[in-house]
C-alpha cells in the first residue's frame, strides 16, 4: 500500500463488465468509513476530460493517441490522483496505463519500448528520497472472450472509436493485458468476468480483503 492512501485501477476489454464492479466496490469502501475518489481514464480532470472527447471520437495515429492519452494522464496524476492519495483516499480508477499498453501498444501496435519510457516519464513521482513511478497497489484486470465483450456490447450504445474496433482488435487487447500480468503478477490480478454479477463481485472483494486493503 503507498504510504497513505489506496489506489486500485480496473481493467479490461470493452465489455467485459468493470463498470458496475466499481461502483459496488466504491460502495462497500464508503460503508467501511473510506473516503473514496471514484475517478477514470482518460479524464479524471477538466483538462484531461476534453482529451478523452478527442481520443475516443477523432481519428488519428498510434503514436499521437498515446502521447494523448499520457498528456491526460500526467494531469490526472497531478489534480486527482497524488492529492487524493496524499490525504489517505482510496483512489478508484477506471482503467490506467495498463490500458496504453494493452490498447495502443497491443492493439495498435505502437512500440512497447516508448510506452515503458512514456510511463516513467509522465509517472514520476518526486519525493525526498529521489522518487518513484506511481503505479496502482493493486490492478484488477476483468477477462472475457472478446467475442462475449462483443455480445454484451450489441445494442448498448452507440459505439465509440475503441467500441467500434473488430474481435480481432480485442484478441490483441487482451493479449496486451496478459503481458502485463506476466511482468507484474503481484499487482496484476486476472478475474475471470465470465461468470455472473455476483460471483465476480465475490472475486473482487476477496482479491482485496487477501491483501488486506478491504475488511
Ligand atoms: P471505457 O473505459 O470503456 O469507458 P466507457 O465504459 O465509458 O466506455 O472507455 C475508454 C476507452 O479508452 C476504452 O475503449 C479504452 C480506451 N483507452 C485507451 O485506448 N488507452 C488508454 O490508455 C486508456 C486509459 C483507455
Amino acid at each position: 500500500m503507498t504510504a497513505s492512501g489506496l489506489f486500485i485501477s480496473f481493467e479490461g476489454i470493452d465489455g467485459a463488465g468493470k463498470s458496475t464492479h466499481i461502483e459496488a466496490l466504491a460502495q462497500v469502501l464508503i460503508e467501511q468509513g473510506r473516503e473514496v475518489t471514484l475517478t477514470r481514464e482518460p479524464g479524471g480532470t477538466a483538462l484531461a476530460e476534453k482529451l478523452r472527447a478527442l481520443i475516443l471520437n477523432d481519428a488519428m495515429d498510434a503514436m499521437t493517441e498515446a502521447l494523448l492519452v499520457f498528456a491526460a494522464r500526467r494531469d490526472h496524476l497531478q489534480r486527482c490522483i497524488e492529492p487524493a492519495l496524499a490525504q489517505g483516499q482510496v483512489v478508484l480508477c477506471d482503467r490506467f496505463t495498463d490500458a496504453t499498453f494493452a490498447y495502443q501498444g497491443c492493439g495498435r501496435g505502437f512500440d512497447l519500448e516508448v510506452l515503458q519510457y512514456l510511463e516513467h516519464l509522465v509517472q514520476t513521482v518526486k519525493g525526498l528520497d529521489g522518487g518513484f513511478v506511481r503505479q496502482p497497489d493493486v490492478t484488477l484486470w476483468f477477462d472475457l472472450a472478446p467475442e462475449i465483450a462483443a455480445q454484451r456490447l450489441l445494442g448498448s450504445r452507440v459505439p465509440d472509436k475503441f467500441e467500434a474496433q473488430p474481435v480481432e482488435f480485442f484478441a490483441r487487447v487482451r493479449q496486451g493485458y496478459l503481458l502485463r500480468l506476466q511482468g507484474e503478477p503481484q499487482r496484476f490480478v486476472r478475474i475471470d468476468a465470465d461468470a455472473t454479477r455476483e460471483e465476480v463481485g465475490h472475486c473482487v472483494r476477496q482479491v482485496l480483503r487477501q491483501r488486506s486493503f478491504l475488511a
